[in-house]
């Protein structure tokens, strides 16, 4: 399979109950109503346009776009019957197959943040709403996580082996792009920029101890390798074994998400 994005979705991502919140504080913030005319762009499959098929109602239209024809296609084979739903191949930064002003609402989830092209996404999201059309979004703010001191390692005191650490960390940050080139204050600047308003930004960042549950074998996003597989790449036997021994240690957790709502003025 060459499909990284449908690879990840479909067979890697681990099950968790927080997306279904994720899920919900979008939908919330797109204040989606029974006829409303609705795209969730980057749907993977379908996290956030299934849950808006069921607040549109039968009167209302959800489109499912994404650049990976495969999770489409999975979308199609789980769409319930009788419901209005079209699954489009399109993606950021411009949403080329999407016609100007056609919807009420737009949703995305963990899509902005594999984009390079962040301004442009904006304008395209803007561009597809209709006057007094809404947008909600959520993002993870990477960068609050990202590279940090030398010896702090994936929340980890890595003293005295920086140098596998930081080899390891090179590797991530080589795959990390777009994922590591924005915070919230850039979500404000942009939509701003694009013309939006009434913009809301639910920012949330957790910094504390965490019990250890290092997940080795699977990727921390669909462009990253898992640790175990980092590992192999760039270190030593040697290094390996200490880095991994060092990381079964007491962590630091630092995570940070975003929310964005916003609106097309009239
Ligand atoms: C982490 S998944 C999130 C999927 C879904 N939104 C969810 O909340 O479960 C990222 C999704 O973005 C899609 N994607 C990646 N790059 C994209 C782009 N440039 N435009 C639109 N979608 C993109 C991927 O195919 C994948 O389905």
């Amino acid at each position: 399979m060459n499909d990284v994005w449908a690879r990840w979705l479909l067979h890697r991502r681990p099950p968790s109950p927080e997306l279904e919140v994720f899920r919900d504080n979008v939908l919330d913030r797109a204040r989606l109503r029974e006829g409303d005319s609705v795209v969730d762009v980057g749907c993977g499959d379908g996290l956030i346009a299934f849950g808006a098929l069921e607040r549109v109602g039968p009167t209302g239209r959800v489109v499912f776009t994404d650049i990976s024809a495969e999770l489409l296609d999975h979308c199609r084979a789980q769409a319930p019957q009788g419901v209005r739903c079209e699954f489009v191949q399109t993606g950021l930064p411009d949403l080329a197959a999407l016609p100007s002003g056609a919807f009420d609402a737009a949703t995305l989830r963990s899509v902005l943040i594999y984009v390079n092209e962040k301004a442009e996404s904006f304008h395209s999201l803007y561009r597809v709403l209709r006057p007094g059309g809404r947008l909600a979004m959520f993002e993870p703010i990477n960068s609050f996580g990202g590279p940090g001191p030398d010896n702090i390692f994936m929340g980890c005191d890595v003293t005295g082996l920086e140098e596998p650490a930081a080899k390891v960390m090179a590797l991530f940050t080589s795959v990390a792009g777009p994922m590591l080139d924005f915070d919230e204050r850039d979500l404000l600047r942009l939509a701003q920029a694009a013309g939006f308003t009434d913009i809301t930004l639910d920012y949330r960042a957790e910094v504390g101890a965490e019990p250890n549950h290092l997940n080795w074998d699977v990727p921390p996003n669909p462009l990253a390798p898992s640790l175990a597989e980092a590992f192999e790449q760039v270190l030593t036997a040697a290094e390996s074994t200490a880095l991994r021994e060092r990381l079964q240690g007491p962590r630091t957790k630092r995570f940070a998400t975003a929310y964005l709502s916003a609106r097309r003025p009239h």
